[in-house]
């Protein structure tokens, strides 16, 4: 079958990027996304691109380019439905916060949902494409809903799992390490390569059996965690031995069998996926009774958790075991640079953290809002939410605190006049590094006391 026609479920962060670079790449196709978010819609659709919900370097431009000409924003999810002859499914599959698998299985009730409203719209044979991350063996599922409660017409299910990395999507799209195609119908198969193929090079379109195509979305998620979690625990141990853990990174990192990315020690991992992905993995391991594949994995996340749980207790006791009533300023509230995303932020757990005992909070972030950031912390009662002020200005979050918390790469927070900053700190001025973003050597000349993760005083 050849596409003229796409409609995508789903205007989040991956449906909304994705499908603006395919209809840049492929003028000759319509494609609508919708979405039950009207407020999102509407923004997708603002004249001023500043105001577009997903913030990604250079997406505005695409946006720009094929918005009207044949990329369409829409609520209407019917009749985009019944118009396409391919839907990816693109909504949210969150960790389950009720019942069986409570906390850990993936919540398909909003792929659910998608696959019924497909099979009661759809008058025309159609291929469905999962674009969201799904537990291995879900495309069974979607299967069986689509033929057990259409009208009669035939369903193509491929799996077709995204690798974008927020901060990076518009060129993880453009160009990326490889698109992953997972199906049984050779044709289905060709419609989807034929697509990317307007702008992917042939051998980096890759074509599996679903089951593979699924498995495998989790498993590079839980691969590049687990690194993430494995320089951290290495991080802590530096602290105690006087090892520098970007020194230690770097030494690892050149050996070719290692490779350099994903090994920057942090404040833990965020981000909506990664312990989400690997707690569906764990879940799926249990469910097969693979009890030591399930905790091996498991282990990843505590990692992480202890990772947040020790950069705020570290806080606490460098300023002298108590910080009820002192100003502790965060610097960046994101999950990670380049992006306004702030789920799963390691901010938030230390926000918590710091609050509970007591702290007056400052937080900045040049791309997330005061709305944003309040939401974030609605489990707070309200004499907890008193103890927070979100500034527009860098400068004004620091002045008179007594520590300042760096927990986004930012590179703004690179080009400030820390001399300024120090003057209007109570002293002894403490800067805690959850990044290792600032220059140690000009932090410590300046005055401040200078507390990086991975690297001791010693
Ligand atoms: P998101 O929450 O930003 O967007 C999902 C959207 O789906 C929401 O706007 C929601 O309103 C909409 N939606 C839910 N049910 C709907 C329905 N029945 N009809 C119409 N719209 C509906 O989520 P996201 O970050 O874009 O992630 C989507 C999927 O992609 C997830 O499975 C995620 O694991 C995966 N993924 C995400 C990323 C990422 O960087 N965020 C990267 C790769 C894969
Ligand atoms: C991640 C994957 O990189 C994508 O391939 C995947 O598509 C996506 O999850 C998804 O499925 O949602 P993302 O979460 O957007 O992308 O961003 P990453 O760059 O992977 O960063 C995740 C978290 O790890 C961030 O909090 C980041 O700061 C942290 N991180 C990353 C580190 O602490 N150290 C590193 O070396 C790398």
């Amino acid at each position: 079958m050849k596409i003229n026609s796409i409609c995508c479920i789903g205007a989040g962060y991956v449906g909304g990027p994705t499908m603006a670079v395919i209809a840049q790449k492929c003028p000759h196709i319509k494609v609508t996304v919708v979405d039950l978010n009207e407020s999102r819609i509407a923004d997708w659709n603002d004249a001023n691109l500043e105001n577009l919900p997903v913030y990604e370097p250079g997406l505005d431009a695409v946006v720009a380019e094929a918005r009207g000409r044949n990329l369409f924003f829409s609520t209407d999810v019917d009749k985009a439905i019944d118009e396409a002859q391919m839907i990816f499914i693109s909504v949210n599959t969150p960790t389950k916060n009720y019942g069986a698998g409570k906390g850990m299985a993936a919540d398909l009730k909003y792929i659910e949902l998608c696959a019924r409203q497909i099979a009661r719209v759809s008058k025309q044979d159609k291929i469905v494409v999962e674009k969201s991350t799904l537990p291995v063996r879900t495309a069974e599922a979607i299967k069986n809903i689509l033929d057990h409660t259409g009208n009669g017409v035939q369903f193509q299910i491929l799996s077709n799992p995204e690798f974008l990395a927020e901060g990076t999507a518009v060129q993880d799209l453009h160009n990326p390490d490889r698109v992953l195609i997972g199906g049984e119908d050779k044709d289905a198969i060709k419609s989807l390569v034929d697509i990317y193929a307007n702008w992917v090079p042939a051998e980096k379109i890759l074509t599996t059996n679903v089951w593979s195509s699924e498995l495998s979305k989790l498993t590079a998620n839980a691969f590049l965690a687990q690194r993430v979690s494995s320089i951290n625990a290495i991080s802590e141990l530096c602290e105690k031995t006087g090892a520098d853990v970007s020194e230690v990174s770097k030494a690892i990192g050149m050996d070719v069998r290692i490779g350099s990315k994903f090994l920057k020690a942090s404040v833990g991992f965020g981000g909506s996926c990664f312990q989400k992905d690997i707690l569906n993995l764990v879940y799926i391991a249990k469910s097969y009774g693979l009890h030591e594949v399930a905790d091996y994995w498991e282990q990843v996340v505590i990692m992480n958790d202890h990772q947040k749980n020790r950069f705020s207790r570290n806080i606490v006791q460098t300023l002298y075991n108590t910080i009820s009533g002192k100003k502790i300023t965060l610097l960046g509230w994101a999950f990670k640079k380049d992006t306004n995303d702030t789920r799963e932020s390691a901010a938030i757990n230390i926000a918590q953290n710091l609050i509970a005992e007591q702290a007056k909070i400052a937080v900045y972030d040049p791309k997330v809002s005061e709305k944003q950031i309040k939401e974030d912390l609605i489990s707070l009662d309200e004499n907890q939410l008193k103890l927070i002020q979100v500034n527009q200005d860098p400068y004004e979050a620091c002045h008179n605190s007594h520590a300042i918390a760096v927990l986004t790469e930012w590179d703004e927070f690179n080009t400030y006049d820390w001399q300024k900053i120090y003057n209007n700190m109570l002293k002894p001025a403490f800067i805690f590094d959850g990044r290792n973003l600032l220059d140690k050597k000009q932090m410590t000349k300046i005055g401040f006391t200078y507390i990086a993760v991975g690297s001791s005083n010693l």
